[in-house]
């Protein structure tokens, strides 16, 4: 198995890194890409783990020898957020590192299982899925925009709230990764029953998760290791998918809801990436009415990103 980070110098880079060195199974190769001149560090650094993983790093001008070979590509590269910015503000930096890297994927290992973190990722998938057509190499079952966070921050805001492990709340979050567009399901939290008054506080809260962060870290950046522990959780699934397990996970797809082209779903994950499209199931009203009134921005989200690269 070999996995490529893209832009693996920086702080979701460096966790997630940090993660996969220890997780990923025996024989696997890290191949850690950055444009900082840190990286080759950050490898050497990772390489003293007592894993049987091998690390190497490559730096600005070996995009190329990075991606050559690799089975899966996870992709934090770019500009988070500061106070009083949105994801959208992202975009106009963003956008072209994303379209290079894209590029760098189809020139090296055009099959490879692709996790789009950088934000905003409502944009950022259609432009890597824009760039695959193009060169004539796109498959929707390979590319995935990473909505793992909003899953992971669910399911803790949830277990403390009602008191219950972590471990044992499942929560569905469809639809796309910013404000509104995410879209937790907790009427179909197995086990767990929530008053108007919660559904009204938590679905917010959940949602402005990631501005909580930036808040706290004052100018410092956003999540870094709350997302470097998501992602690694998506990644395993893909891993474990590419092993021949059976696994489910939530991802950012261009899949078959009807909702929009690109939307969070459910998804059967196997040798190919994506097996089956699962439904999402029955929505409350609640649910129902957020979703419609989310869908306009999150279409607009996806045209910016598609005409980017038209
Ligand atoms: P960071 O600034 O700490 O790291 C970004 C890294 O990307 C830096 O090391 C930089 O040198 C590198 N980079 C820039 N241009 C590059 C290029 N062309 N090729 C390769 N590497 C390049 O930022 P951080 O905090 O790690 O965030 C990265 C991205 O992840 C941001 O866009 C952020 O908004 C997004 N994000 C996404 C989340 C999600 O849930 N999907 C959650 C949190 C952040």
């Amino acid at each position: 198995m070999k996995v490529a980070v893209l832009g693996a110098a920086g702080g979701i880079g460096q966790a997630l890194s940090l993660l996969l060195k220890t997780q990923l199974p025996a024989g696997s190769e890290l191949s850690l890409y950055d444009v900082a001149p840190v990286v080759p560090g950050v490898a050497v650094d990772l390489s003293h783990i007592p894993t049987d993983v091998t690390v190497k790093g490559y730096g600005a001008d070996a995009l190329g020898d990075a991606l050559t070979g690799c089975d899966i590509v996870i992709i934090p590269a770019g500009m988070p957020r500061k106070p009083g910015m949105d994801r959208a503000d992202l975009f106009a930096v963003n956008a072209g590192i994303i379209k290079t890297l894209a590029e760098g994927i189809v020139a090296n290992c055009p099959k490879a299982l692709v996790g789009v973190i950088t934000n905003p990722v409502n944009g950022t998938v259609p432009i890597v899925a824009e760039v695959f057509k193009k060169a004539g190499t796109y498959e929707a079952n390979r590319v995935f925009g990473v909505t793992t966070l909003d899953v992971i921050r669910s399911e803790t805001f949830i277990a403390e709230l009602k008191g219950l492990s972590t471990s044992d709340v499942k929560v569905p979050v469809i639809g796309g990764h910013s404000g509104t567009t995410i879209l937790p399901l907790l009427s179909q939290v197995e086990g767990v029953e929530f008053t108007q008054a919660e559904i009204d506080a938590l679905t917010p809260r959940i949602q402005n998760a990631g501005t909580e962060v930036v808040m706290a870290k004052a100018g410092g950046g956003s999540a870094t290791l709350s997302m470097g522990a998501a992602a690694a959780r998506f990644c395993m699934s893909l891993v474990k998918g590419l092993q021949g397990e059976d696994v489910i996970d939530y991802a950012y797809v261009e899949g078959n809801t009807g909702d929009a082209t690109y939307f969070a779903q459910p998804v059967r994950l196997g040798k190919n990436g994506v097996e089956e499209y699962l439904p999402y199931g029955e929505l409350s009203a609640y649910e129902e009415n957020a979703k419609n009134e989310m869908l306009a921005t999150l279409n607009a989200d996806i045209k910016e990103g598609a005409d980017f690269i038209a």
